[in-house]
């Protein structure tokens, strides 16, 4: 893994976007900001829990390449932004995952959906780390509990789009995104809003997208072989509900990131698309 030290002076993008007022604000929302531990291997465990620094330090020093891959659900962003990151050798941050878990947290705690401000409130106390061990196996851990299973169950999946629309949480989730960022310096992050409002300034782009009978015949084949009954007829519609809920919220809607390169990823294996990803990072690292 290339990793540039700290005290290097390379995290312009984070300096730029950012500055003291978005220092400040983790520091608002986050007094005991935490490391969560999300480290690609182990070397890389030891070195970030060795950053056990205030926020605002990680943001001067971290340092690194920043790859985002935004899509709908479906277009293969997860396995391929995992695929890639381990061919480069760097991190990679599924921020779905992050939005899982609030979903989860608020379904199980009887949080009501609509209420924004109670969303926010829950989504200001919890604590989400994501945890990734040498083989690359994401954990995710919600207050100290692994959730990693029950955050991918349909009705989670079906009601995370009253999180993703809730500001409140949005910019939780956002400021979360950007400390774990930070703090693994190089790294490919996939989810809806990436390119677009995360990290803007990252030094590679992607959109993936792919036609949606196509998307939902992936997503049918995925839960056969985990062993559910599923039809897929009712699959297609709830991918259909999903992009229209992803497409159209007013928060941060799932949109192509400027200056992204759009790949449709309907008609190429994961070895063609990671390898087409793979040449561009490479062209401009
Ligand atoms: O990618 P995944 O299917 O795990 O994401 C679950 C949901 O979380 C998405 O349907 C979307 O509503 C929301 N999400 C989001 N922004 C992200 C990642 C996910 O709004 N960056």
């Amino acid at each position: 893994m290339t990793r540039v030290p700290l005290g290097c002076d390379k995290n312009r993008r984070l300096r730029r976007q950012d500055s003291s007022q978005y220092r400040n604000e983790v520091w608002r929302r986050h007094p005991s900001s935490h490391t969560s531990d999300f480290c690609h291997n182990a070397a890389h465990a030891a070195f970030c829990q060795g950053l056990l620094l205030p926020t605002s330090h990680l943001f001067r020093y971290t340092s690194g390449m920043i790859v985002t891959i935004d899509g709908p659900a479906g277009s293969g962003k997860s396995t391929i932004a995992r695929e890639l990151a381990a061919a480069l050798g760097i991190a990679w941050l599924d921020t779905g995952a992050t939005y899982r878990a609030m979903t989860f947290k608020a379904l199980r705690d009887g949080v009501d959906m609509n209420n924004h401000l109670a969303l926010t409130k829950m989504a200001r106390e919890v604590d989400i780390r994501l945890v990734t061990d040498d083989a690359g196996r994401l954990s995710v851990m919600l207050d100290g509990e692994d959730v990693t299973r029950e955050i991918r169950t349909k009705e989670v999946t079906d009601n995370a789009h009253f999180i993703a629309r809730a500001q409140g949480v949005r910019d939780v989730l956002v400021d979360l995104q950007r400390r774990i960022g930070a703090e693994m310096g190089d790294f490919v992050t996939e989810g809806r809003d990436q390119g677009s409002v995360v990290f803007p300034d990252a030094d590679v782009k992607f959109f993936l997208d792919a036609r949606p009978s196509i998307r939902a015949r992936r997503r049918y084949e995925q839960m056969t072989a985990a062993g559910e009954t599923v039809d897929y007829e009712s699959i297609l519609s709830d991918v259909l509900k999903r992009d229209h809920l992803d497409r159209n919220r007013p928060n941060a809607p799932l949109v192509k990131p400027a200056g992204a390169v759009v790949i449709d990823t309907s008609d190429k294996t994961i070895a063609q698309v990671t390898s087409e990803l793979l040449e561009y990072v490479e062209d401009r690292r």
